[in-house]
């Protein structure tokens, strides 16, 4: 197996009803991994990109909360609408979203 370039991980943390914390669970997550999945499959990137589906990942107020390395940058709130922009133009354009990003008093 390659080294992925990119290695993205989306938070799947799921939280019992009336948690104090919330979850990206609780916030649509499921949509977003899903919709990674698909654009993966769609742009046949295996060798360059990784996607991991993850615990909690610290910020689950600003969720569903998408982490990204090497650069190590944070989206978030991310909807499944925002994910090709974060394949195009930083998964596989090397230029991170800025206007999709946590605020940097978040991350
Ligand atoms: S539950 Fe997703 S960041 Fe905490």
């Amino acid at each position: 197996m390659p080294r992925p370039e990119k290695h993205v991980f989306v938070c799947s943390q799921a939280r019992p009803p009336g948690h104090p914390r919330g979850s990206c669970a609780d916030r649509g997550c499921r949509d977003v991994l899903d919709e990674f999945y698909f654009q993966f499959q769609q742009r046949q990137c295996f060798d360059k990109v990784a996607i991991t589906a993850t615990g909690c990942i610290g910020p689950c107020g600003s969720g569903p909360n998408v982490l990204v390395y090497p650069e190590g940058v944070m989206y978030g709130p991310v909807t499944k609408a925002d994910v090709a922009a974060i394949f195009d133009e930083h998964l596989l354009g090397d230029a991170p979203v800025e206007r999709l990003k946590v605020p940097a008093d978040v991350w």
